[in-house]
């Protein structure tokens, strides 16, 4: 709270004034007037001077203690998958509500960042019973919640397992790291999506990223709309998020032909095989 001076009542512009106990302000060095440290300058009204030089060296000796230290990730404070759900669902439901089955990017984007801030502070989550997947050796998955408007799917991959790289054509993906690493490879055709195509389909590459512990990568069917996965030497365990925005298709595999190196967006080619 501010003092108001009474009318009538000269304070000088460097002054601070507060009710009842006296305060630190600086005075100027060259006044010509005697100065009283200390002055009540209205009823319960005290003013303290101190010089500028003299508020330097306060500053510069006063002790300072350790720096703060940044948690390390496992440090942070984590939701749980039931914490997480509570979060998310109302915002995910009311964006969800907004999306086509052929969704616009700004507005399949925004929702699928929205749902990756919120995953981002996820912790780890128990492991359901998992199956073999049909999307590569080694690549186990089942379901840790499953509602509106999406279902949680958790995966797991041996070390070095592979998802073959495959096309989402009616859900879009948020992926989460929970354990190990694995390397994350989006594509997109360069035309319009049209896995009947027979021969090969030009493509690009639009991602490539290690995908640790509360990493996010994501899978829009706006753009982007393919992806694999390698596991790294001590395998990879994570969630999909996994959204449905139009009727259940088969999945149309992607055959790659890449070559080592190529730079992002480079022109690729490939071929599709559904199953
Ligand atoms: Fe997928």
């Amino acid at each position: 709270m501010h003092a108001s001076p009474t009318r009538g009542a000269a304070v000088r512009p460097r002054d601070e004034i507060r009710s009842q106990d006296p305060v630190d302000t600086p005075e100027p060095s060259n006044t010509a007037e005697p100065v009283d440290p200390e002055a009540e300058v209205e009823p319960g009204v005290v003013v303290r001077r101190r010089s500028f030089f003299g508020l330097c060296a306060a500053a510069l000796l006063a002790p300072r203690g350790p720096r703060a230290r940044l948690p390390r990730p496992e440090e942070e404070p984590r939701l749980t998958l039931d914490e997480f759900l509570d979060e998310v669902l109302p915002v995910a439901r009311e964006l969800r509500a907004g999306l086509a089955a052929r969704p616009v990017r700004a507005a399949e984007d925004r929702y699928l960042h929205v749902l990756a801030a919120h995953a981002v502070r996820l912790g780890d989550v128990a492991v359901p019973e998992l199956r073999a997947s049909s999307q590569g050796d080694g690549v186990e998955i089942g379901a840790s919640w499953a509602g509106d408007p999406f279902v949680v799917l958790h995966w797991r991959l041996r070390p070095g397992a592979r998802v073959s790289i495959h096309a989402h054509t009616y859900g879009n993906v948020c992926t989460v790291g929970l354990e190990g690493r694995a390397v994350v490879r989006n594509y997109e055709t360069v035309e319009p999506l049209d896995t009947s195509a027979e021969g090969p389909v030009a493509v690009r590459r639009t991602a490539e990223q290690v995908l640790d512990p509360h990493g996010i990568n994501l899978v829009p069917l706006s753009h982007g709309f393919c992806h694999g996965l390698e596991a790294g030497p001590d395998g990879a365990r994570g969630l999909d998020i996994t959204t449905r925005l139009g009727e259940r298709a088969p999945t149309p595999y992607l055959e790659l032909d890449e070559p080592a190196g190529a730079p992002a967006g480079a022109p690729l080619r490939g071929r599709w095989r559904l199953e």
